[in-house]
């Protein structure tokens, strides 16, 4: 093994960034380089000073934002206090993961790795800027990138003489041991942990929140299945504010967590207790020691997600039937990414459907690779669509329950809010593990500020929240533009609107998509109530949010704002464009979209 370390740094919003940093840490072991992978909020960027060879892989979000695990590090990186050669000995490169189809394409990484030339590290190459929108996907622009990076890397830190790289077929040694107990242990520390008296909730331990209600709140005859659901935070020292996010982790369904044990010969009563295979490799801080089985598969492993291709990679060691060895070593070639997005992300398939597919590798797996397989089931977020001041103790979501068919016989399901919808509380108490986070939005301070919300469908969530927040406070300048199919069949939340608006809470304007011929969005209402937005923009310095998941819309709604400013203020399309900028400068556009 080589004496110099690489230091693989992540900021992964869907996962990708994190997969592609698991990778090249795998390219380092075959070429006898010790490695490190860690997410960039949990590194101590302090050290970054002492590191020698460093390469970053940054995802930007859609607003041009870097991802939820590197916002620390991000504001550490920025700092003006840094000197400007605080890095003149670093050796490092930056890969970007991001969409040209959205304007701040790569913006993370282009900003990242100008900060780090201006404070003197040395860049090993050009940064790579990978994109989804490439024919090949954003491997199309790795695969060539990485091979690049490593020709530079073993030029400067050449590999010991005599040790040869180790070749892409044969296996690699597994992260961690499993060593399997014969007894249940006496003391099961794990499932919910109950946080001490005064620690806020957090990923490592979250508050068992009670379920109180789970409620369909769109008409049975209606395509989706909304829920509203309530979780009761007694207890929990948790406090937040119209905007926030609360956080949670869903588990594998149990007829999954069966099958996967089936497939593996796995005991789900079975304990066990890990230690890693190196000791620059921590045992997940997550996982209880000792571990059920049944922890492991249900809370644990991404058994449910769509594998990626460090999967294939590490699936295709085992295989020794010759026509399942020969399709594990394509998906995870570059060449081969084509075939495996139509096996594999284009159906939707679960990693547990590919180990059905691949049954004689799936035998020869050692349960020791499990992590190395499988990734951790990463936590989601939802927009907090209730507030203290109306629901105290409480934390009410609005979810919309994912179930589509693809071209795969059983309907695809999301993982978490299957998981959500399933559970019953009226059948005895359930918990969920959950924790707070700051959201992006946030709202005035100053009572006089009028605020106006774009929320069509779910994305009324934070609205619903600053609402209730706002006329507790005695802030009645809302005005509501919420946007669903048909009044009949999906305009959740109505009575209450209807009740804030009789008490002089709220304006409201609705959207009815469907409800005649032809379609009526929000982007439409907006352009209608021109007068009554320019007199509370222009006159009264309100506030403009939209939040929700429809692709086109936030753009199609700027698009009527910016018709607004053009008719009412008899302004150029130039001018508008530059007054709605002015306004997101100074925090009084705010948007919050998801997928
Ligand atoms: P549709 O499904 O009838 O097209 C909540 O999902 C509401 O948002 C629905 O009424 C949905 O209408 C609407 N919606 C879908 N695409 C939209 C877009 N591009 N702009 C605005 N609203 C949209």
């Amino acid at each position: 093994m080589s004496n110099h370390t690489l230091l693989v740094l992540y900021g992964s919003q869907t996962g990708t960034a994190q997969d592609t940093a698991e990778r090249i840490g795998r390219q380092a072991q075959r070429r006898r380089m010790r490695f490190r992978v860690e997410a960039l909020d949990t590194y101590n960027v302090a050290n970054l000073i002492s590191e020698s060879l460093v390469v970053f892989i940054c995802a930007t979000t859609g607003q041009g934002d870097p991802p939820d695990n590197m916002k620390k590090f991000w504001r550490f990186l920025f700092r003006k206090s840094l000197p400007a050669d605080s890095l003149c000995r670093l050796d490092c490169a930056v890969l970007g993961l991001g969409d040209s189809s959205y304007p701040k394409f790569n913006f993370v990484a282009k900003k990242l790795h100008k900060r780090l030339l201006q404070l003197g590290a040395n860049m090993l190459q050009p940064v790579g800027l990978a994109d989804d929108q490439h024919d090949l996907g954003p491997d199309g622009v790795i695969d060539p990138w990485l091979l690049s990076f490593w020709q530079k890397t073993l030029s400067v830190y050449p590999p010991p003489a005599g040790l040869a790289p180790i070749r892409e077929e044969e296996k690699l040694p597994a992260r961690y041991v499993f060593h399997f107990l014969d007894e249940v242990p006496d003391k099961q520390i794990e499932h919910l942990q109950t946080p001490d008296n005064k620690a806020l909730p957090t990923s490592l331990q979250p508050f068992p929140a009670r379920v109180v209600f789970n409620q369909r709140v769109t008409h049975p005859s209606h395509f989706q299945d909304v829920r509203h659901i309530e979780f009761d935070i007694t207890g929990s020292n948790i406090q937040y504010n119209a905007g926030d996010v609360v956080m949670m982790r869903p588990c594998n369904a149990s007829e999954d967590v069966e099958q996967f044990c089936q497939l593996l010969k796995l005991d789900p009563e079975c304990y066990f207790t890990l230690t890693s295979t190196d000791s620059s490799t921590a045992v997940p801080a997550r996982l209880p020691q000792p571990c059920s089985v049944r922890f492991l598969v249900e809370q644990f492993l991404d058994i449910s997600a769509v594998p990626r291709r460090s999967f294939f990679e590490v699936l295709a060691t085992f295989a020794t039937n010759e026509l399942e060895c020969e399709k594990l070593v394509e998906f995870s070639s570059a060449q081969g990414q084509d075939s495996l997005h139509s096996y594999c992300n284009r159906p939707r398939r679960t990693a547990l459907e590919v180990l059905t597919d691949f049954p004689h590798t799936t035998a020869e797996l050692s349960i020791d690779y499990l992590l190395d397989l499988f990734p951790e089931i990463q936590p989601r977020s939802f927009s907090i669509a209730s507030s203290l001041l109306q629901h105290p103790d409480r934390i009410q979501i609005l979810l919309a329950v994912v179930k589509y068919k693809t071209l795969l016989l059983k309907p695809r399901k999301g993982l978490c809010s299957s998981w959500l919808a399933s559970l019953e509380p009226s059948k005895g108490d359930v918990y969920v593990p959950l924790w707070v986070k700051k959201g992006s939005l946030r709202f005035p301070h100053d009572p006089d500020s009028p605020v106006i919300m774009v929320g069509p469908g779910t994305g009324v969530a934070p609205f619903r929240s600053a609402i209730q927040e706002r006329a507790a406070h005695g802030k009645m300048a809302n005005v509501l533009f919420f946007g669903c199919r048909s009044e009949s069949k999906d305009f959740y939340c109505r009575s209450e609107w209807e009740e804030k608006v009789h008490a002089g809470h709220m304006i409201l304007v609705t959207a009815f998509s469907r409800d005649q011929e032809d379609k009526i969005y929000v982007q439409h209402r907006v352009k209608e109530q021109s007068k009554l937005l320019w007199d509370l923009i222009a006159k009264k310095n309100a506030f403009f949010y939209i939040a929700g998941n429809a692709k086109q819309m936030p753009t199609s709604v700027c698009d009527a704002l910016k018709e607004v400013f053009q008719k009412e203020g008899g302004i150029s399309e130039n001018q508008a464009h530059e007054m709605l900028d002015a306004m997101e400068k100074t925090g009084r556009f705010q948007s919050e979209t998801w997928s």
